[in-house]
């Protein structure tokens, strides 16, 4: 079956499947073989510290596929993002995804230089906010994801059918989704792809701990400290405290503290995305429902495409009992 929307013809992809981006980790290592397998990789630029280490991995990559990848600019939070941002243009990286902050300018110049601008946001107003500015396509995550939450953040299911009634781009679903029938709902929501990030480092190639791999593929989404740190409200001390500091440090520092914050860390914690304090910091999200074991990023795409065409061949309807 052709898995075609607009996504995949945008950016001349298999499947509409796109790998999250990770501060500390997300290298070619794991993008390159999402890519190879028909999904989208995305390399992290901030997880490569300076540009010419970015070029170096932009290069590597393409040593292990000749598929379209993407990089990730994290505004705010990754070092030197002007001259990331100029890397991978030209580099001809031919998709870049900007996330976590306003990121207007890089929008601007990325699509003078012709490349494709998907912008990742928790809301439905940024979202909104990220159409007017020219993205080419929007990521929404929902609460049920991870990495930098929002207060104002709304359920997937919520979020994605909203957004698909006021936006024209295309909406990609993310937050929670782990396996055929969160990829096939987000396609059934409106959106024109998914976008899974907890469930691409439980793989073979992901570069963190094997502990933490086991841990992702043996938790329950029910587990108390896993549901605090993904779907709790913020401590309201320890955000009143962060927001007081805004404009008072340098906003990459102060956009650090609010993210712990937001996953209900001490502001103050040293807590990173690097080594093994990511199990720690974000160890993953509710997507962790569809995990059940450690495949290798191949193996994962297969199972979810497969998976999902036999629920399309045997009719949506079959498991409903009665
Ligand atoms: C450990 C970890 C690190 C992350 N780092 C970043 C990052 O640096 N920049 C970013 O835009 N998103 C980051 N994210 C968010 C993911 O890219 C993605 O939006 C999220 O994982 C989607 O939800 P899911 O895990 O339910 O699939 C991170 C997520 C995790 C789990």
């Amino acid at each position: 079956m052709e898995w075609k929307t607009r996504v995949t013809e945008m950016l001349g992809i298999k499947y509409p499947i796109i790998q999250g981006s990770y501060g500390g980790f997300g290298t070619s290592a794991i993008a390159a073989p999402v890519s190879e397998a028909g999904g989208l990789g995305i390399i992290t630029a901030g997880a490569l510290k300076t540009p010419e280490m970015l070029r170096e991995d932009i290069r590597k990559a393409r040593s292990m596929t000749d598929k379209p990848i993407c990089v990730n600019l994290t505004v705010g939070m990754c070092p030197h993002i002007d001259e990331m941002r100029e890397v991978a243009i030209e580099e001809g990286i031919p998709v870049v995804e900007t996330s976590a902050f306003q990121a207007t300018d890089h929008g601007k110049r990325l699509k003078e230089a012709g490349v494709k601008w998907i912008h990742k946001v928790a809301t439905v107003k940024h979202a909104i906010v990220a159409e007017k500015q020219g993205a080419d396509a929007v990521v929404i995550v929902g609460m049920e994801g991870v990495g930098f939450k929002s207060v104002d953040q709304l359920p997937t299911l919520t979020s994605i059918t909203w957004a698909v009634k006021q936006i024209k781009i295309p909406v990609i679903a993310a937050g929670g989704i782990g396996d055929a029938r969160g990829f096939l709902a987000s396609l059934a929501m409106g959106a024109e792809a998914a976008y899974l990030g907890t469930a691409f480092m439980a793989t073979k190639e992901c570069p963190i701990s094997e502990r933490h791999k086991q841990y992702l593929a043996d938790v329950d989404p029910s587990d108390p400290k896993l549901m605090k740190k993904v779907l709790a409200p913020p401590n309201p001390l320890d955000l009143e405290k962060v927001m007081k500091l805004r404009g008072k440090i340098p906003h990459g520092e102060w956009m650090m503290k609010l993210e712990r914050v937001l996953l209900k860390e001490d502001p103050d914690a040293d807590t990173s995305f690097e080594s093994d304090e990511v199990l720690k910091l974000a160890p993953g999200s509710l997507a962790v429902s569809g995990i059940d074991k450690i495949l290798t990023v191949k193996e994962l795409i297969d199972s979810i495409i497969n998976s999902a065409e036999d629920i399309l061949k045997s009719g949506i309807f079959a498991g409903i009992r009665g």
